[in-house]
């Protein structure tokens, strides 16, 4: 396994705004003497001042010792210029995000540190092999990517270019871990990990209110409390700010030469042409200006429990049903070798976990006018919201005894416009899909991924595991079902998900 560096080996960060500030305090925490450099005069000095100030606020919290946060401040070195990091182990980047500036700042530092020093960017957008490619020697350069705040974040991307010497990037990926970061190992392609498998949490949200499907604080909140989400994807591209979540789906769109996977959404467009950037505004998908009150998530109406339920089948959905209406003492029969998606009957409503087709479309081809679909849960046992779509054949009387039926269950039902897939199953379809195509391409194994996503997204559950628990034979179907739904190639199914899904069927067969 190769060592991590030493702590006694001197670390320069150049550029020192948020992320270079962050990265430096990490470094000095962990031991090494830290130099840091910004081209803004003063702004090295202010960003020490400030690291300095946060290991005073971490000692009183009792955080670290007094003794260790006064001499970890003390490791801190502002300098003025290049020729002064000339005794760099490492030298590592947050500077602005322009490939010549990047480029510009390594091919100078070549002529001044010495042959064994290491470079490493924390690039979110730009190609580690376009950097390496200006340097005499590109083998040397990785990205070591930081996530925002940097001391916070468990998470670094550690993501070699075509030329990176594999060497060069397990020494970061053991330094990252020795400095009590996650690292996970990344290959330089569009977005690295995070940045390209979250696009879909917010792609398939924009998709759903551009097309009426639900609201704002509905969608939000299904994805909160159905999906256990910390935050529902307008709240967060809310805070991280309209303006640069839209360039990031540009540019990674831009990078996989206009992929339909990846196309950005006119909706999300409309809101950065009227300057709707988010909190840091006042205003983007919600309104945050001191009159303003947070939209409810709706919410269907209190409906009677319906006369007679009947559960069928041993679907999660099923088990659950039947563990909360006990718990209720709310009455009902079990029906549990009932196979095919069919879950339960509410009087004359027929509810089915959605399989990606709308409940119209499902009516007609099955026959059964009074569909019901239902969305996935995180968890069935204990959710507190489900979403759910009727069949343009079902009469309202109909619907209201499936909502009956969910409540009686202490569900809150958000009704949504009948469309392919349901929120979160189909959200969680294309992440599980997109996770795949970068497996699928080698950007990471399955396991980094899903690390990459727990640690860089806060996502409750990595979309990989995720979707192996649904079953991938389901999340291929829901893929084939919203494909033929819309009938884009944003939906196509990434040829793993294929594959696992004919294996696991020669399997069990
Ligand atoms: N902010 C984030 O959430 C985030 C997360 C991960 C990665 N990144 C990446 O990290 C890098 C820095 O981002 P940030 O948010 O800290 O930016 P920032 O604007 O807060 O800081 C950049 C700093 O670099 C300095 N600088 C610019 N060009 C320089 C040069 N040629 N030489 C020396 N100093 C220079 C600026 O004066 C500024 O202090 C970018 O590449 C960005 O894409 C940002």
């Amino acid at each position: 396994m190769t060592t991590p560096l030493p702590p006694k080996t001197l670390i320069a960060v150049v550029g020192t705004g948020a992320m270079g500030a962050g990265i430096a305090q990490v470094a000095a925490a962990a031991g090494h003497p830290v130099k840091l450099l910004d081209n803004r005069p003063g702004a090295a000095e202010k960003a020490v001042e400030g690291i300095r100030a946060q290991f005073a606020r971490l000692a009183e919290k009792g955080k670290m010792s007094a003794e260790a946060a006064q001499a970890a401040g003390a490791r801190l070195i502002p300098v003025e210029q290049l020729a002064d990091l000339a005794d760099a182990g490492l030298v590592t980047e947050a500077i602005v995000e322009n490939l010549e500036a990047k480029q510009k700042l390594y091919v100078d530092l070549e002529g001044i540190v010495g042959p064994d020093c290491i470079f490493g960017t924390n690039t979110s957008s730009i190609s580690v092999t376009a950097i390496g490619a200006a340097l005499q020697r590109p083998e040397r350069l990785a990205g070591l990517h930081f996530f925002n705040p940097a001391p916070l974040m468990a998470l670094v991307e550690i993501v070699s270019g075509l030329a990176t010497d594999c060497r060069v990037a397990e020494t970061l990926f053991a330094t990252a871990a020795a400095w009590g970061k996650t690292p996970v190992h990344a290959k330089s392609t569009p977005g690295f990990i995070v940045n390209r498998v979250a696009r879909p949490y917010y792609a398939e949200a924009l998709r759903q209110l551009h097309e009426g499907i639900a609201d704002v604080a509905t969608i939000d909140a299904i994805m909160r409390e159905a999906g256990g989400f910390r935050m529902g994807p307008f709240e967060l591209m809310d805070m991280i700010g309209l303006d640069v979540n839209f360039a990031v789906t540009n540019s990674v769109w831009n990078a996989f030469f206009n992929d339909p996977r990846f196309t950005p959404s006119l909706i999300q467009q409309e809101y950065v042409a009227a300057g709707w950037y988010g909190r840091k505004n006042g205003r983007g998908f919600y309104d945050y200006r001191p009159a303003a009150s947070k939209p409810e998530a709706s919410s269907a109406a209190a409906q009677p429990v319906p006369p007679s339920i009947v559960l069928h089948g041993t679907s999660p959905l099923a088990e659950a049903l039947a563990k909360r209406l006990t718990d209720r003492a709310v009455p009902f029969t079990r029906l549990p070798n009932t196979t095919g998606g069919f879950v339960a009957a509410a009087g004359n409503a027929c509810l089915y976990v959605t399989d990606g087709r709308s409940a119209t479309r499902r009516a007609s081809e099955t026959g059964v006018a009074n569909t019901i679909v239902v969305d996935l849960a995180s968890d069935y046992a204990t959710t507190p919201r489900l979403a759910m779509a009727s069949a343009a054949s079902c009469s309202s009387a109909t619907t209201e005894l499936a909502i009956g039926l969910l409540q009686a269950a202490g569900i809150a039902v958000s009704c949504v416009k009948d469309a392919p897939g349901l929120p979160l199953m189909r959200t969680l379809a294309m992440l599980a899909n997109e996770a795949s195509d970068a497996v699928n391409q080698g950007v990471s194994d399955a396991a980094g991924i899903d690390t990459a996503m727990r640690l860089g997204v806060g996502y409750p559950r990595g979309p990989l595991a995720w979707a192996h628990e649904v079953g991938l034979s389901s999340i291929r179907t829901v893929l084939k079902n919203l494909g033929e739904g819309y009938g884009e190639d944003r939906y196509r199914i990434s040829p793993l998900i294929e594959q696992q899904h004919f294996a696991c069927t020669r399997h069990s067969s």
